[in-house]
């Protein structure tokens, strides 16, 4: 089975899961987060390089403010709890988004992950918190728009590669594979330039009910896959048998 190297989730449906069951959203988002701790696993025992995790939009800020407190608080104890979990699993932690916006101690707690997991290299698990897209090529342009200025770099040189290494995912490979949960399939303002050649999937499950066997079976379907981007099918498959040979 072809693993993704770096895989993006938008992990929806923890309200819905909730509402279901007449328990408050909360709660769903409680169940969310130990699901978060067995794809994690999963993913990491399966090789994956990259992990992305879609856990609060820029647009999310808007909900109820008790579910927007009860979300940060949860972020707060999440990474609190899971910091010898990445440790023990060597996994690094990195944040994409405006993170200026999250309150001050869940900040703190981000910041302090981040520098013990460092130096960890098994895999990279990036939250994108408080991420929106959009927000994030605003403040990507500016800085380019900054640098335009000041004359330190002309028009003709923004190039594909600066663009990228300008957004929050530099350094980051684009997703091969993005999964989306609870059955609605649209990408939110998820990494938009990023996922230009991305293979999407879409599950019904909920987020809250999305297990490990689900995220194989999302595997073997990207497994089946022929990325083209925009080649011949003969092309790729030509380039398949290089690659082959090349390896012998
Ligand atoms: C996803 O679940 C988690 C976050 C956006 C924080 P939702 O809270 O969007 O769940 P639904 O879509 O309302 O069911
Ligand atoms: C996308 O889910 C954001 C996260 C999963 C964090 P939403 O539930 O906010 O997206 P919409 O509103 O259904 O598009
Ligand atoms: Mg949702």
């Amino acid at each position: 089975m072809r693993i993704p190297h770096h895989l993006a989730i938008i992990m929806d449906g923890n309200g819905r899961w909730a509402e279901k069951r007449h328990l408050p959203r909360i709660i769903g988002h409680r169940k969310g987060v130990e699901t978060v701790q067995q794809i994690v696993a999963t993913c990491r025992k399966q090789g994956v390089k990259f992990l992305t995790l879609f856990a609060f939009s820029s647009e999310n800020w808007g909900r109820p403010h008790d579910e927007v407190d009860a979300l940060m608080r949860l972020l707060g104890t999440f990474l609190e709890k899971e910091l010898s979990r990445l440790l023990e699993q060597g996994i690094r932690l990195r944040v994409i988004g405006e993170t200026g916006r999250l309150p001050g101690q869940v900040l703190r707690i981000l910041q302090e992950v981040m520098s013990q997991t460092e130096a960890n290299d098994k895999m990279t698990l990036c939250l994108a918190l408080s991420y929106g897209s959009r927000n994030e090529m605003v403040r990507a342009f500016r800085k380019i728009g900054d640098q335009i200025a000041c004359g330190k770099v002309l028009p003709e040189q923004i190039s594909e590669k600066m663009i990228s290494e300008t957004l929050d995912t530099n350094g980051i490979p684009d997703p091969d594979l993005l999964i989306r949960t609870s059955g609605e399939t649209r990408i939110s303002n998820f990494l938009l330039w990023q996922l230009a050649y991305t293979e999407l999937y879409f599950s019904e499950k909920l987020w809250p009910e999305f297990t490990s066997s689900e995220l194989l079976e999302a595997f073997a379907d990207f497994s089946q896959r022929q990325r083209r981007f925009g080649l011949t099918g003969a092309q790729m498959e030509g380039e398949e048998i290089t690659h082959q040979e090349g390896r012998h």
